[in-house]
């Protein structure tokens, strides 16, 4: 029991030796191709201003950040030592106000309204203590026309392998599709996929 506090602790908000060294390179590792299709529908381009929230060990920032070349690449998680972490690894991108790395949560973004050209997040969405509330700060902080690519692992699979021991929320695509639609974001469209460990969605939407 205390054990599984510990690790519902670290998978939400990894803290100390096991949240710098273990769980970023794991998850790097673990969600490559959850983050691949997200790139995919991201659509970067060298202009963008990307946010990507619940970034993690920053597999999808560091493959954003040289796409981006005249915009901007930021970064927000609730884990104070990832984000030392990512800042010490892109230090001079931060100085040259190409790469933003705050810490923060999805439920209260730390930006002016409409800062964004795109917002993403992979598997974070689960995490948040008020998912509702996080995507209408996304839809507050993009541009008109602003994308959304909210990337998440299906409910199924999150219940079979037990997560949901470890205070891990599961949503149904509808719940998700209704969430976005209440926010405000239009053409909302959901693309199913999976690799070896699980099943996905990459949910779309625009401002
Ligand atoms: C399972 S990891 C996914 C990391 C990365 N996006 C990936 O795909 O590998 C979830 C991340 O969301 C962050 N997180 C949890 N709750 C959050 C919140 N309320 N706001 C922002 N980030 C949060 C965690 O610190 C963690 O880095």
């Amino acid at each position: 029991m205390i054990f599984q506090r510990y690790l519902a602790r670290q998978l939400s908000q990894p803290t100390g030796i096991i949240g710098k060294f273990v769980l970023g390179p794991l998850w790097n590792k673990r969600n490559a191709t959850l983050n691949e299709v997200t790139l995919v529908h991201l659509e970067p381009q060298e202009e963008d201003r990307i946010l990507d929230i619940g970034f993690g060990g920053g597999y999808l920032l560091e493959r954003v950040i040289p796409k981006v070349k005249r915009g901007l690449a930021a970064g927000l998680d609730v884990s104070s030592v990832l984000v030392e972490n990512c800042r010490a690894r892109y230090r001079k991108d931060i100085k040259a106000g190409r790469v933003d790395i705050q810490w923060g949560r999805a439920e209260a973004l730390p930006y002016p309204d409409r800062y964004f050209t795109k917002v993403s997040s992979v598997n974070s969405l689960f995490y948040w203590s008020d998912a509702p509330q996080g995507v209408a700060e996304i839809y507050r902080i993009l541009q008109e026309k602003g994308k959304l690519v909210l990337t998440y692992t299906c409910k199924r699979d999150l219940e079979k392998k037990g997560f949901v021991r470890y205070g891990i929320k599961t949503y149904e695509e509808a719940e998700v599709r209704q969430m976005l639609a209440k926010a405000g974001f239009r053409e909302i469209k959901a693309i199913r996929s999976g690799d070896r460990h699980r099943e996905f969605i990459c949910m779309t939407g625009c401002k």
